[in-house]
């Protein structure tokens, strides 16, 4: 089924110039940029975006790490996108995710892992609520 689903390239990979070598391995495997941007994210915007993970010890962190520097935002499209997406990440830990998966490739550890991909269509179309609001159909 055609999905439309959400990544972010993180703060670590952007700095580390991953940008185009992570674009290419997701346009590799069928899917379709329909918008990128590239934004610093706020605390408000995380707290949001991370609101499942409230109450583990990593939140702060992770939060801290994620409004570091700026992140892209990539708007996807694509058969079993939400799926697909992940499946080309690899495991949220890079020490667990296989060589060829972009976290695999490019993820230095937790939570610098390179790229974040909604889990769920209902999360992605939450998380695409979010950072794409222009993208709503009123
Ligand atoms: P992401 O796909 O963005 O979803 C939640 C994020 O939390 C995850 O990727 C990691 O960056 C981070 N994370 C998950 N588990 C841990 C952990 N045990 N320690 C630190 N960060 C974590």
């Amino acid at each position: 089924m055609k999905e439309t689903t959400l990544g972010i390239i993180k703060p670590d990979a952007v700095e580390k110039k991953l940008i185009g070598k992570i674009v290419s391995k997701i346009e590799n495997c069928s899917l379709t940029i329909t918008d990128i941007k590239m934004v610093y994210l706020s605390t408000n915007t995380l707290d949001e975006l991370y609101k499942e993970h409230i109450g583990k010890t990593f939140l702060p962190g992770l939060i801290e790490f994620m409004s570091s520097g700026p992140v892209v935002l990539l708007l996807l499209e694509g058969e079993d996108a939400v799926k697909n997406l992940r499946s080309i990440c690899g495991d949220t830990n890079p020490e667990k995710a296989l060589p060829g998966t972009i976290r695999g490739d490019f993820g230095e550890g937790l939570p610098k892992n390179a790229i974040h991909a909604s889990d769920s269509q209902d999360s992605a179309k939450r998380e695409i609520h979010l950072l794409f609001p222009e993208h709503q159909i009123i």
